[in-house]
């Protein structure tokens, strides 16, 4: 008896040492379409080799990866029959829908991936890549028989960095591909010019890289807060920096080989103080730090960007080129005498129709050498160009009309694509532009709105990450901001929605940083995560909640955190103003009254604000509460001032409340603005007890 019940562990044990093993080898990011294990291994060691149909510089480029890949796989010799790797071009759509589809399949005697194209071999091979390194044993990996099968959800899965800002070198940008490749991306949108850096050579126009790619101070923010002068490159003081032709030629044959597109962006109309300073016969104003846009009545502005654009299209043989668009200041224009004879002789009612204008004939130039215009949702304004592809990312409206308008579009909505927002507790991350994206946050995203019919859905072309460097100086801190967050954009962009799953995600996402950082990238600990304000994670009871609350003055309407029942509904704001939790004053006082019903013993009101300067958020200069019990006659309850100063940077979160006791049938809680006009007070729940 003793011995049977030995036996039994035995056995229950080994089955429990092979289940553990099925699911250790799904640890794949993003999430494949389908995967299947079956009995037996493949054991991939130093003879292991690799044959392919792939052809020409494919071929070559294939090759040379994979020797170079942690697997270090030579070609074949003729006579090699088996322990071989496989990649097999095949001429079939019913199983591969997309030409980036795969299937893997492993088996004892060999490991096969076929595609439609070499970029479905390349994601098949990034597949085994990860399968191998979760199965590595000294120089061999040995892997569990497994079928495969998949393919992405958009066509376009992008990562966005902005150079300008901050200037990062090449070899960094570099080291970012390979993750991208790694993680199944395949579009790098390069944020080139902006006005704290102009970051790419343009022969023609010397000045961009002796003058407008630097500038006398480091940081960013310092700058800013600055003359924001430029300097020259020969100064002692000069900080930046700038890509070559060679340098750019050597990142997208590197992004290339990966299957990634580089995307270049060069900002237009706005975002040009560096152009303009350095060019400034390109302004309205023709002087140097006066205008931040292109004078679009100035023909020559049209011959210095498709200048740019000729030398830019020569180095990057992607089809759509970024034109920027967002945010002209446009404010030139209308005092502009050229700007306004445009106007007049093109018959443009405004300003956006001005810039459409040029969006229009940059568009056209565009299209006539082959390319796509490709622009920030602001190029809706003034009416699309007729061909652009719109990215949004004031939320997703500009997305949705383009594609109701036939347009393409690519999401990135900064509330879950940019990743200058915090990942964790802003109190204790570095300082950053404000705004709390977790990871799970960038998970939960779905790129096709509910509003869009099948047709126009299509025309949702895919997800895209943006990383905005003003608060992000160095390499390592880049890295932290996009890992792991860039993996759950990964698996938003490919999987398939069905597929996904949060718990299952962070598992494999908590192995993949400890695989970044043996790869030497900087990524953020999940597994140290905080998690959102401890307050806003549950509802909270207290005497006011869903009693009838009264407004002497409306709210904000871009922030009413769910109308007028939000500040007694029991739920407390996060760690962001933009959580839809909580509720925005501006330019008016708070003066709200509440009933509680009938009067009832109080001990404490409260309710909490924010400060965050950067966005122009002030705490109230002073709060007061008043009562009654008739709700005609109130009387004082407390005053109480504001001891923070205004200037006081950083996220800063203060109550304003009293304690005591007291019995009051209605409440009035009023917080007065410290600024009176233009900034914004935000409050969440009034807590009585
Ligand atoms: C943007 O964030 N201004 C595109």
């Amino acid at each position: 008896m003793k011995k049977k019940s030995i036996y039994l562990f035995v056995l229950l044990f080994a089955l429990f040492c092979s289940s553990s093993k099925l699911v250790a080898q799904n640890e794949i990011i993003p999430k494949p379409l389908l995967v299947e294990q079956q009995n037996g291994f493949f054991e991939l060691n130093k003879r292991t080799t690799v044959c392919t149909n792939l052809k020409g510089d494919e071929r070559k480029l294939m090759l040379s990866f994979l020797k170079e890949s942690p697997l270090q796989l030579l070609p074949s010799k003729n006579s090699q029959k088996s322990n071989q790797v496989s990649l097999l071009l095949v001429n079939e759509e019913t199983d591969f829908p997309s030409t980036e589809s795969y299937r893997l399949s492993i088996s004892p005697w060999e490991i096969k991936i076929i595609a439609r194209s070499g970029a479905g071999l390349f994601y098949g091979v990034q597949s085994l890549l990860q399968i191998a390194e979760q199965h590595k044993a000294g120089n061999v990996y040995r892997l569990q028989s497994t079928s495969i099968k998949d393919t992405p959800r958009f066509a376009y899965r992008g990562l966005h960095l902005d150079v300008s800002r901050n200037f990062f070198p090449k070899e960094f940008v570099m080291k970012q591909l390979d993750m991208m490749a790694y993680y199944k991306l395949n579009r790098f949108h390069w944020h080139l010019t902006d006005a704290a850096g102009w970051r790419i050579e343009i022969k023609k126009y010397p000045m961009l890289t002796f003058m407008s790619a630097w500038r006398p101070l480091k940081s960013w923010k310092e700058w800013w807060k600055s003359d924001r002068l430029y300097c020259y490159e020969t100064d002692a003081k000069a900080q930046g920096g700038y890509y070559t032709q060679q340098d750019i030629k050597d990142v997208v044959a590197y992004a290339k080989a990966r299957y990634i597109t580089v995307i270049p962006e060069i900002e237009m109309p706005g975002h040009s103080e560096e152009v303009v300073a350095a060019y400034p016969e390109l302004s309205c104003a023709g002087r140097p730090y006066v205008n931040s846009d292109f004078c679009i009545g100035n023909e020559k502005s049209f011959k210095f960007l498709e200048d740019v654009l000729t030398e830019v299209m020569a180095l990057f043989p992607s089809q759509y080129i970024h034109i920027g668009g967002d945010e002209a200041g446009k404010a030139g224009w209308k005092k502009c005498a050229k700007c306004k004879e445009r106007m007049k002789t093109e018959n443009l009612k405004d300003v956006d129709h001005l810039q459409s204008y040029m969006i229009h004939r940059i568009e056209k130039f565009l299209n006539d050498h082959g390319r796509k215009l490709l622009g920030w949702d602001e190029i809706l304004e003034g009416g699309l160009a007729p061909d652009a592809t719109v990215m949004s990312w004031r939320g997703e409206d500009g997305g949705i009309a383009a594609v109701k308008a036939g347009h393409q579009a690519i999401m990135t909505p900064g509330g879950f694509c940019y990743f200058d927002s915090a990942q964790d507790n802003p109190m204790k991350e570095p300082e950053g532009i404000g705004g709390y994206l977790p990871i799970e946050k960038v998970y939960s995203y779905n790129p096709i709105p509910k509003v869009l019919n099948e047709t126009e859905q299509k025309l949702i072309a895919g997800v895209q990450a943006c990383l905005w460097t003003e608060y992000v100086p160095t390499c390592e801190h880049a890295e932290y901001m996009l890992y792991p967050r860039l993996l759950a954009l990964a698996e938003v962009a490919w999987s398939a929605p069905e597929r996904k799953s949060f718990p299952d995600f962070r598992n494999r996402a908590l192995h993949a940083v400890n695989f970044l950082t043996r790869k030497g990238y900087h990524p953020f600990s999940l597994k140290d995560e905080e998690g959102n304000k401890p307050e806003s994670c549950k509802k909270e009871d207290h005497l006011a909640v869903g009693k009838k609350i009264v407004y002497k003055y409306p709210y904000y309407k871009s922030y009413t955190a769910g109308g007028d029942s939000a500040l007694v509904d029991g739920v407390r704001g996060g760690w962001t103003y933009g959580d839809s939790r909580w509720q925005g004053i501006l330019n008016v006082d708070l003066n709200v009254t509440i009933d509680l019903g009938k009067v009832t013993n109080i001990h404490s009101v409260s309710a909490q604000f924010m400060q965050n300067v950067g966005p122009c958020i002030w705490l109230p200069t002073k709060v007061v509460i008043e009562t009654s019990d008739d709700g005609i006659t109130y009387r004082p309850l407390e005053t109480i001032l504001n001891t923070i100063p205004k200037d006081k940077e950083g996220l800063i979160f203060k109550d304003f409340g009293w304690k005591g006791e007291f019995s009051a049938r209605y409440v009035r809680y009023i917080a007065y603005p410290v600024v009176r006009i233009g900034g914004f007070m935000f409050t969440d729940e009034i807590v009585i007890r």
